[in-house]
């Protein structure tokens, strides 16, 4: 398995990640305490979607105190979405809801020109505006979000980069990042721009905001760098709180990569091309013949159809009998396809048509200084 920010591939064993890099699991009793606060627990933490965290216990301790976090988190713009970036972003629309939290959101559009060969900065321009788009539909709070493009945000940003830069040496990115003498200077340099939201609102406010991270568990290792910097500038340690991969429709395992175009659903998807796409490239967890799939079941634990289930249907009384129903035989693979073909696609019509509406709220959302 390997697990860093521009690569997920294999196996992931979730446990074992937690071992490496050191986070905590989330357990019964700190659901009970986010619960204490929200409510009801968003159905992504009472099924294990997001799994592992780093100071959620602070994070509350310094909400309870009447210390408010605020959020943060981004995307790359570097291609259109997919089903599996909203799983981060829809989970923290639900914290700013129930928190009342303001977001920072970063569109770091340097990044993916940096990292990738053939990626322009007039592509990353396109990208930026789509994602935009796609963000925006999510429902996000204009009043307390605040989208940072790094290229466009550069004057605010490029002070509080350099005194994080300074604290890290080459030899720390190489180590967490794998880099060698082959990387360029701005992949080096970069993670430094994705940590300054983490202490941007406490440096231009002069004292210490607690800072909450919701994001997909690839993303850690910038974060365990902006973890040790911070400190040693007088900053608070961001929290942190991370989800699982949506798995790839042609795989039981692994993480869904919107540059392999077979196994991504992509936000933009017509009703057909995602029946095509889940008809033809869902992993089946069924048996090879109806009569052994009735008389056996299938195995709901490596069909991809239910695992997608499993991030998009909220109901769990509905989720539990679609479980049964396959594992004992009574519903198909087919079946269960188009009940998930259903359900996404409820759900992608309705976003596309807040995506058109968004068009004209981008500006609401650009943070100013
Ligand atoms: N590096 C992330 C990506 O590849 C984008 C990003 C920037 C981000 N800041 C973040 C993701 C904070 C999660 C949290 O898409």
């Amino acid at each position: 398995m390997k697990v860093d920010p521009w690569n997920v591939s294999g196996d992931i064993d979730y446990e074992k990640l937690i071992k490496e890099f050191g986070t905590e699991k989330i357990d019964k009793k700190l659901l009970e305490r986010i619960k204490k606060h929200t409510g009801e627990l968003h159905y992504f933490l009472k099924r294990g979607i997001f799994f592992s965290h780093r100071d959620m216990n602070w994070v509350l301790d310094e909400y309870e105190k009447g210390s408010k976090f605020y959020l943060y988190t981004g995307r790359s713009p570097s291609g259109d979405m997919t089903l599996g970036h909203l799983i981060p972003l829809i989970f923290t629309k639900w914290l700013q809801d129930k928190f009342g939290a303001e977001l920072l959101f970063q569109f770091p559009d340097e990044e993916k020109f940096l990292f990738k060969d053939n990626l322009t900065f007039k592509d990353t321009e396109h990208y930026l505006h789509e994602n935009m788009l796609d963000v925006i539909a999510l429902g996000f709070n204009p009043k307390k979000t605040k989208f940072l493009i790094d290229t466009k945000h550069a004057t605010a940003m490029y002070k509080p980069a350099c005194m994080i830069a300074k604290k890290i040496t080459f030899s720390t990115a190489k180590a967490v990042f794998g880099f060698d003498n082959s990387n360029n200077l701005g992949q080096i340099f970069y993670t430094a721009m994705q940590s300054v939201p983490a202490m941007l609102p406490s440096y231009l406010k002069g004292k210490n905001i607690p800072c909450l991270i919701p994001y997909a568990i690839d993303q850690d290792p910038h974060f365990r760098i902006t973890r040790d910097v911070l400190p040693k500038l007088g900053y608070y340690k961001p929290a942190a709180i991370h989800s699982v991969f949506l798995p790839p429709l042609t795989g039981p395992g692994g993480k869904m990569s919107a540059s392999d175009k077979l196994s991504a659903i992509y936000l933009t998807d017509d009703e057909k091309t995602v029946k095509k796409k889940i008809m033809k490239y869902a992993f089946s967890g069924g048996k090879p013949s109806i009569e052994e799939h009735r008389k056996l079941g299938g195995n709901p634990d490596i069909d991809v159809s239910y695992q997608w289930l499993r991030f998009f249907e909220e109901d769990d009384g509905k989720l539990k009998k679609h479980y049964n129903d396959y594992k004992n035989g009574k519903l198909l693979t087919g079946e269960l396809k188009q009940i998930l073909i259903d359900k996404l696609n409820k759900m992608l019509k309705e976003h596309q048509i807040k995506r058109k509406k968004a068009e004209s709220k981008i500006n609401e959302f650009i943070y100013r200084a």
